[in-house]
């Protein structure tokens, strides 16, 4: 068995050290567990795969709870084994997004602040909690009190509220995470109403909670080693759409200093996950921008771009998800890297209170917008899931100033973007102030839903597809003699529809 003990530094916790096979023996049919894990950072992987192994021969159903997407070894793994019954509350795995648009993996998709304090009210599914908490930690300590701390590896997500309402706790211990990961983490859970009080952040350097998860020993059922790194995705290349798009953004930064709206160094940043977002950040890597701040969720390849460039003074979040080149360059110089990162539950770095305190400046990817500016970030024509509202809408509604990006066209130019009316919509017209292409800036702030057709066709569709869509608004206008936000409902989802029979928008 791999050794583990210098990491358990607590001689009860020390007793408790198994196999991944008996801790997956613990759980029941029908079991809630609560998996830590954000991305594909820092989530546990041999016991689910024993769990996997287990059903061969022993078929079980269980509900996974995690802080969002997770890596193969639960999302895939646990699909194909027909093990995983339902899913909260993000993924962006292929084997599960099929499961969940086949009906076979019931899924619960929600704003990741909520998770936490939903699972503490008692709010999900069936009213259950946590039965079995499965935690990843690079250390376990004792923290007297007949309680231990877990030092959790390169997520935070959900794991202090698993672990506070699980009633039992397995923790696997990953000797591919660095010791050094310890100090870098700020676990703080709220009380819930009628008790809850102000959270104490006003920085995003401010750290108000404990560096480790503390947790009863009696709860402490299982210590499973593992060596089993995280599945981190390498990042596309930066593409011209992506680099037009961050020149967009950087010169639309530079006009709202200019105009006195933003300080010098600008409010802190968020941003989404995946190749666009961190093209974005490379764009400010570029750019004149210096002693910036993030206070996001996910800190991907340009955040640690930003701190070699001496560029940003802090990064929050609640996940490390760097490309597998990336990650290296963080194992191997944690100790550098660590003074500028802190990682929080996921109820912290997406938490509304904090985005508005802070100023967040949010920075989201439509899948496709409307002329009046809603926003679909989650289902493809209207009803395939792809991944999940994520953390957008907790950033949309609260930041400062909300920016979505998308560019003018889809599926290789057979698709607009931006169409009459989103056939799904996550954040409604009320949550979006400017929205990026890579042919420009929609400055909707103040604007009138008519006034803002207008915008969004002018700057950000494309050319392509301008004369449809002013065909549509023009008539729409008329049809309901300028009423406050002009349809022709039977039409308006004909530009989807088209696209389902055809492959094209185009006639
Ligand atoms: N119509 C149909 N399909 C579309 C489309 C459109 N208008 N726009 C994009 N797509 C498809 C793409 O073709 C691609 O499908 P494929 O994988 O089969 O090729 C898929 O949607 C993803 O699009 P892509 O261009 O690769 O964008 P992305 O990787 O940047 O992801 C989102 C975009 C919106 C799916 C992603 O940002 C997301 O899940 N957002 C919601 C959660 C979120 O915002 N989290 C961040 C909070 S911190």
């Amino acid at each position: 068995m791999i050794d583990i003990k210098s990491r358990v530094r607590c001689e009860a916790a020390q007793a408790k050290i198994t196999t991944a096979e008996a801790a997956a023996a613990l759980i029941k049919n029908g079991m809630n567990l609560g998996v830590s894990g954000f991305t594909p950072s820092g989530y546990p992987k041999a016991v689910p795969l024993a769990l996997a192994e287990r059903a061969k021969t022993d078929p079980l159903k269980v509900n996974i709870w995690t802080g969002a997407s997770v890596g193969p070894e639960i999302d895939s793994v646990l699909t194909e084994a027909g093990v995983m019954d339902r899913r909260l509350p993000y993924q962006t795995n292929n084997d599960l997004r099929k499961a969940i648009n086949n009906g076979s993996v019931q899924y619960t998709d929600m704003h990741l602040s909520h998770v936490a304090q939903m699972a503490r009210y008692g709010y999900m599914y069936g009213g259950g909690n946590v039965d079995i908490a499965i935690i990843e930690a690079c250390a376990i300590s004792d923290i007297g009190d007949g309680k231990v701390g877990i030092v959790p590896t390169t997520s935070m997500g959900n794991s202090s509220t698993w672990v506070q309402c699980a009633k039992q706790v397995i923790v696997e211990v990953n000797v591919t995470q660095p010791e050094a990961l310890e100090g870098m983490h700020d676990s703080y859970v709220p009380l819930d109403p009628p008790h809850r009080l102000p959270i104490p952040l006003v920085k995003p350097e401010d750290r108000i909670g404990t560096p480790y998860i503390p947790c009863e020993l009696s709860k402490l059922v299982a210590v499973v080693p593992c060596d089993i790194t995280d599945k981190v995705r390498p990042l596309g290349d930066i593409d011209e759409d992506s680099r037009k798009m961050g020149e967009n953004l950087v010169a639309f930064f530079k006009d709202e200093v200019a105009a006195g709206r933003m300080p010098e160094n600008l409010l802190p940043l968020q941003s989404g996950v995946g190749s666009v977002a961190n093209a974005l950040i490379n764009g400010l890597v570029e750019s004149d921008f210096k002693d910036l701040s993030v206070y996001t969720e996910v800190i991907q390849d340009g955040m640690f771009d930003l701190i070699d460039a001496g560029k940003l003074h802090i990064c929050s979040g609640t996940s490390l998800t760097p490309s597998p080149e990336c990650l290296k360059r963080f194992y191997d110089n944690v100790e550098t890297y660590k003074k500028y990162i802190v990682l929080r539950p996921q109820e912290i770095s997406n938490n509304p209170e904090l985005a508005r305190r802070l100023g967040v400046i949010a920075m989201n990817t439509a899948i496709e917008v409307d002329i009046y500016g809603n926003i679909n970030s989650t289902h493809i024509c209207g009803t395939k899931l792809m991944n999940g509202i994520g953390g957008s809408g907790d950033y949309a509604r609260n930041g400062s100033l909300t920016v979505f990006f998308t560019t003018s066209l889809a599926k290789g130019g057979a698709i607009s973007s931006v169409v009459p009316f989103c056939s799904h919509i996550d954040h409604t017209e009320h949550d979006v102030d400017v929205i990026v292409s890579e042919r420009g800036v929609a400055d909707l702030r103040g604007l009138t839903p008519k006034e803002r057709a207008v915008v969004i066709i002018d700057k950000i569709a494309n050319p392509k597809y301008q004369p449809l869509l002013r065909d549509y608004f023009e008539r729409a206008c008329k049809e309901c003699n300028n009423s406050q936000t002009p349809h022709i409902l039977s039409e308006a989802f004909s530009f989807h529809e088209r696209f389902g029979k055809t492959g094209t928008m185009e006639k």
